[in-house]
């Protein structure tokens, strides 16, 4: 194999609220042989979460389930690699897998647990889909609106942070499965626009709508399943708008992030009066429904039921620009890095 140099971006700075590019610090190594049981693979595309800024933190951000991060330590990270040299016997050059890659080129893994490396199956889709659709931002979206949100044919359904990765692929499976009626919060008319687009029947523009009165107007009945990304004020609003033994997923909570201290919401004891359910959603408990979660949304992509929205930069020098940006929502869907030359690959 001929000398290949690695790329990484590392700890630089712990940051402690927002992050910026002072706490990145560029590398670059040789990659050395490889040993019985390893694998080599070259990224192609890596992943921007927002779960990433509390993997930098100092204390990982008092609840990452990683590994916590010293300074010089590469940033964690999934991403969606092709296996080049291989001396384990499961693996083979020419396989994709989508797992644990961190922020760099290449990366030699033994293949353990805590790496999550998933072999990807041939299905004729563009192979970002690893990450989006067809990975843990589909995972996620999946899992936690059908097993946490339990929503029915004819339900109401209403989604935070719908132009993000998660939430716009909620937007489209609840419409897949039937739901009556989809209402979706974004950022900004573009976002609102590109939502409808996906199918939701209405959006709220937090930016610039006064969300109580919009949910007032767009849910005079309320909501069966609230699928929230984004917690803060538009989940206490939301709580307003509950039906009796309505579900609310709580999938995340990027606009309480960066907060100094924890958000308190007021109108908790709704939940109790309407007897609805406050269901906290983790991924990574429902890995025993990742094989069911992907076999649909890849038979929702092939009937064009379902298309991720994807947010593609390209450059591995871009990687600190495009996690900066995402707790600012310049991003549209998924946030995703092309590392690797050339066109899209499909597989
Ligand atoms: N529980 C789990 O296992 C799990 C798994 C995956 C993801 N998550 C969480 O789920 C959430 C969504 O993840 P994602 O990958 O879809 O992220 P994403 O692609 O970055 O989408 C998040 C969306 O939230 C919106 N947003 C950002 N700041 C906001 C604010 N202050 N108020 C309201 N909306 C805001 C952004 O768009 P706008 O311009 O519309 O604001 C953005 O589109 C995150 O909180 C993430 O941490 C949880």
């Amino acid at each position: 194999m001929k000398h290949l140099v690695n790329q990484q971006w590392t700890v630089g700075e712990h940051p402690t609220k927002e992050v910026g590019h002072q706490h990145f610090k560029y590398q670059e190594s040789s990659v050395p042989q490889l040993e019985a049981g390893q694998i080599l693979i070259k990224s192609h595309y890596l992943n921007i979460a927002p779960v990433m800024r509390m993997y930098m933190m100092k204390d990982g951000g008092g609840f990452s389930t990683e590994k916590l991060l010293s300074i010089g330590d590469v940033i964690h990270g999934r991403g969606v690699g092709e296996v080049i040299d291989s001396q384990h016997p499961e693996y083979k050059s020419g396989d994709y897998v989508h797992g644990q890659l961190g922020w760099q080129t290449y990366k030699i893994s033994s293949v353990t647990q805590q790496e999550k490396f998933v072999k990807m199956k041939r299905r004729g889709v563009p192979i970002h889909n690893g990450l989006s659709a067809l990975g843990m931002t589909g995972y996620s979206a999946y899992c936690g609106f059908i097993h946490k949100g339990l929503p029915h044919e004819g339900d109401v359904v209403l989604v935070s942070g719908a132009a993000g990765g998660v939430g716009s692929m909620v937007v489209q499976i609840a419409k897949a499965i039937g739901c009556s009626s989809v209402l979706g919060i974004a950022g900004g008319p573009e976002k609102c626009n590109i939502v409808e687009g996906l199918g939701a029947d209405a959006t709220i523009d937090y930016k610039n709508d006064n969300v109580a009165e919009r949910l007032d107007e767009l849910l005079p009945d309320g909501y069966d399943v609230f699928f929230d990304n984004v917690g803060g004020p538009i989940f206490d609003a939301s709580l307003n708008h509950l039906k009796r033994g309505s579900r609310v997923v709580l999938c995340g909570a990027i606009s309480e992030y960066a907060m100094k201290e924890p958000y308190i919401p007021q109108n908790t004891f709704k939940i109790r009066r309407k007897a609805a359910s406050l269901n906290g959603f983790f991924v990574y408990e429902h890995k025993h429904q990742f094989e069911e979660a992907e076999t649909n949304m890849a038979s929702w992509i092939k009937d064009k039921k379902l298309k991720a929205l994807v947010d593609m930069d390209h450059g591995f020098d871009r990687m600190p620009h495009a996690l900066i940006g995402l707790y600012t929502g310049t991003n549209i869907g998924k946030r995703m890095v092309k590392v690797s030359e050339g066109e899209d690959l499909i597989y």
